[in-house]
């Protein structure tokens, strides 16, 4: 009964987010949006004049994620048109190479990954075999991670660097396994969560950020502050990662220990939200400023939904719960329902050290929307 009310209220807020997006939709079709620039999506496609983060971008595949979520719901051709238009001009990717991350996952599995498992795209099947390779290229068999990034020009070496956002990326190597019925992939994305089992989790389930390792020896050199307020304290976008990571690894590989731990992270999150529900940047940051990061909360209520999904009766209640406190939380207080403006989910923040906080950012209306299908019950998984 009270879970036919939750999916009862996830249809009403998915019908919001729909009004909004039929309209949105047309005005951003040849984007790549990013953030909103006054009241506007930005543009990080090749034909755009003006690029705000660049066609490498990690977050490049989340508007065509949505279109694609959207497709499969509504079967409206439109979306799918509007999908493919980000997968082709992301090609060029593939030729500059060198802003190319550990995130080709972010970017591949809902545009081209997407694209193949919804329309039978043989584009989309190579595209996303071919970024499936350069992730597993990214591997450092010394200390069995992959490689985060490539260095920036700033001085830093990130040659040893490797981020929890990662587990999210491992499904692309999963489905590539799947998909050539070969293991290797797959034993590759086992092996970094291995890694990231014993690096990255903290005994009380919160988690590091970012993990440095000797990339010739592998041996554990520490761990960074990255993102969240800094070295110790927990960023919770990276826990969010963090629980909806490494559910999704016991999904596609069936180890105990991965749901487990999955588990840990959760009930840490769980314990840490605040009594309104607004998720701070940081749950280890000074109480002052406060930095809220919706897109934290969309994310972990995907982590929680999936979870529900994966554990015995008794035990769904908790995820379940925690899901929908956040979700009508970010209905209530943080959607941008407005028709006559780009971008649903306000206040999401990318870095507590940045210099802007608390602004429209792409993943967050992707993670809500994502939450809002599994909520109401949608049988299709993107990752
Ligand atoms: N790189 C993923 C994130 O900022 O969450």
């Amino acid at each position: 009964m009270l879970y036919s009310q939750d999916q009862t209220w996830a249809s009403e807020a998915l019908e919001r987010f729909l009004l909004k997006m039929t309209v949105m939709r047309e005005r951003a079709c040849t984007k790549i949006p990013y953030t909103t620039k006054n009241g506007k999506y930005d543009d990080n496609s090749t034909l755009a004049a003006e690029k705000s983060m660049g066609i490498g971008w990690w977050t490049n595949g989340f508007w065509a994620g949505m279109m694609w979520l959207l497709y499969h719901e509504t079967k409206e051709e439109r979306y799918a048109e509007i999908a493919r238009f980000s997968e082709e001009q992301l090609d060029t990717c593939f030729d500059e190479f060198y802003d190319l991350s550990h995130d080709l996952g972010f970017v591949y599995q809902p545009t081209a990954v997407a694209d193949y498992r919804l329309t039978g795209s043989q584009a989309g099947r190579r595209r996303g075999l071919h970024a499936a390779c350069l992730l597993a290229g990214r591997f450092n068999p010394a200390g069995n991670f992959i490689r985060a990034w490539n260095d920036w020009g700033d001085g830093r070496d990130t040659t040893g660097w490797a981020i929890i956002d990662c587990m999210m990326n491992l499904n692309l190597l999963y489905w590539a396994s799947d998909e050539l019925g070969d293991p290797r992939f797959r034993q590759i994305a086992m092996l970094h969560a291995d890694t990231a089992m014993s690096a990255f989790v903290r005994p009380d389930g919160s988690v590091n950020h970012i993990v440095s390792f000797d990339p010739e020896t592998g041996i554990l050199l520490g761990s960074l502050g990255g993102q969240g307020y800094g070295e110790g304290s927990s960023w919770t976008r990276g826990q969010a990662w963090g629980i909806y990571g490494f559910a999704l690894s016991y999904v596609h590989t069936g180890k105990t220990e991965y749901l487990d731990t999955a588990k840990r992270i959760a009930h840490y999150f769980i314990s840490n939200i605040p009594e309104d529900g607004r998720i701070p940047t940081d749950f280890r940051a000074p109480v002052e400023p406060f930095y809220e990061d919706a897109s934290a909360a969309a994310i972990a209520a995907c982590g929680f939904l999936e979870l529900a999904d994966l554990v015995p009766a008794l035990e769904k209640d908790l995820y379940r719960k925690a899901a929908v406190k956040l979700l009508r939380t970010l209905d209530s207080r943080n959607c941008d329902y407005n028709p006559d403006t780009d971008g649903v989910l306000r206040n999401c923040t990318a870095a507590y050290h940045d210099k802007t906080h608390e602004f429209h950012i792409v993943y967050g209306d992707y993670f809500y929307l994502e939450a809002l299908l599994m909520l109401k019950g949608s049988d299709f998984r993107m990752w």
